[in-house]
């Protein structure tokens, strides 16, 4: 006897936990068409497929709610909306969707979490289109200049990655990866710019960001030489 409630107050214990926190996670990757399928809620949840149109059971969770639908027949949770990471979840490094769902007679209630997964939609751009350097005849080798950064919306390592410059007889690169998601280069100046040569030298910089396959945005650099 002892034993028995023990056994049920466990039980019970197992159940609540299971109703607060216990809740089923799916993964989708963002963009997918619409009808793709998430999951099976019959399997997950463990009921009959019937027991969904005779418990009515639907989903209620306010904004997240357009862009799910289960088909009652089948179980099926099944995406109604494409979903775009980056505007739910900007930068976020984790960007997951809480659905609830609701069942009648009895009532009751499931909680989802959809884990919003991201892909290599967006490539590396530049907050300008040109970047101007002024560099006089007399500056030695060796001499640094920092250039702008490139932005990718996406994460992890679907943002940039590294930068490449156009092959050139006067500059190297200089690409330093600091903290997490911030990479950054710099031009170091390797031969003179000799008054001989062309007044104006035209570069071409790369970012590109480390997705399967890897998306690319450009900068163009002039170097004006100035005269003494
Ligand atoms: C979901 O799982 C149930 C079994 O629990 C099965 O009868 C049903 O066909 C499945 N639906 C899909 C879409 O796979
Ligand atoms: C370069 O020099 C020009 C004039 O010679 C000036 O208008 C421009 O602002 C300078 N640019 C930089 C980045 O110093």
């Amino acid at each position: 006897m002892w034993l028995f409630s023990e056994i049920y107050v466990f039980v019970l214990l197992l159940c609540v936990w299971d109703l607060s926190s216990g809740q089923i996670i799916y993964s989708v990757s963002e963009e997918v068409n619409k009808g793709t399928v998430v999951g099976n809620i019959s399997k997950d949840l463990n009921l009959n497929v019937q027991e969904l149109e005779s418990h009515m059971f639907q989903i209620v969770s306010g904004s997240n709610k357009k862009y799910f639908d289960v088909n009652l027949k089948t179980g099926a949770l099944f995406v109604k909306e494409q979903i775009d990471r980056e505007e739910l979840c900007m930068t976020s490094e984790k960007c997951s969707l809480n659905l609830e769902i609701i069942a009648q007679n009895p009532l009751n209630m499931y909680r989802l979490e959809i884990n919003v997964l991201d892909i290599n939609d967006n490539g590396p751009s530049f907050p300008i289109h040109i970047h101007t350097l002024n560099i006089t005849e007399s500056t030695f080798q060796g001499e640094r200049y920092p250039l702008p950064s490139a932005d990718d919306a996406d994460i992890g390592s679907n943002t940039v990655k590294t930068y490449k410059l156009s092959p050139n007889e006067h500059f190297s690169l200089d690409v330093q990866s600091g903290s997490e998601q911030s990479v950054s280069a710099e031009l170091v100046l390797q031969k003179a710019l000799d008054r001989e040569k062309q007044a104006v030298i035209q570069l071409l910089l790369t970012a590109v960001d480390g997705g399967t396959p890897a998306r690319s945005g450009t900068l163009q650099i002039i170097v004006n030489r100035d005269g003494e």
